[in-house]
């Protein structure tokens, strides 16, 4: 069962950014699609670098590390890319609020940051 939940002003989500907020301890990116909220995995599933440095355009985030791009409604990695698609979770307009389903997020959370070797 959906349990949206508030999490960011809309006059504080602008176009062609990414913006992150925090649900649930889990980091999720916010950016407009033709003028809808959309809530993704906030990492890139290439290598962890953050999509929030990231532009919007069309309908894709670019990454800024090494330039590959997700579609904002399927998830689907840009042509050329073995990496898994980006997570999305729904997201709506509740007046001047966006909200985000927290229990989609719970059922697939998003992917973690990159796991480094420690030796020590
Ligand atoms: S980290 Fe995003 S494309 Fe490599």
């Amino acid at each position: 069962m959906a349990d949206f939940r508030d999490v960011l002003a809309l006059a504080a989500l602008p176009a062609g950014k990414v913006v992150t907020v925090t649900l649930d301890g889990h980091v999720i990116g916010l950016a407009l699609l033709d003028g809808m909220p959309r809530a993704f995995q906030s990492l890139c599933p290439h290598d962890k670098a953050s999509l929030k440095d990231g532009r919007v355009e069309g309908c894709e985030v670019h990454c800024p590390r090494h330039f590959a791009r997700f579609d904002l409604g399927t998830g689907r990695v840009s042509a050329g890319w073995r990496v898994n698609d980006l997570k999305l979770y729904p997201a709506r307009i509740a007046g001047d609020r966006v909200e985000v389903d927290a229990e989609a997020v719970r059922q697939n959370p998003p992917d973690g940051a990159k796991k480094v070797w420690d030796f020590t």
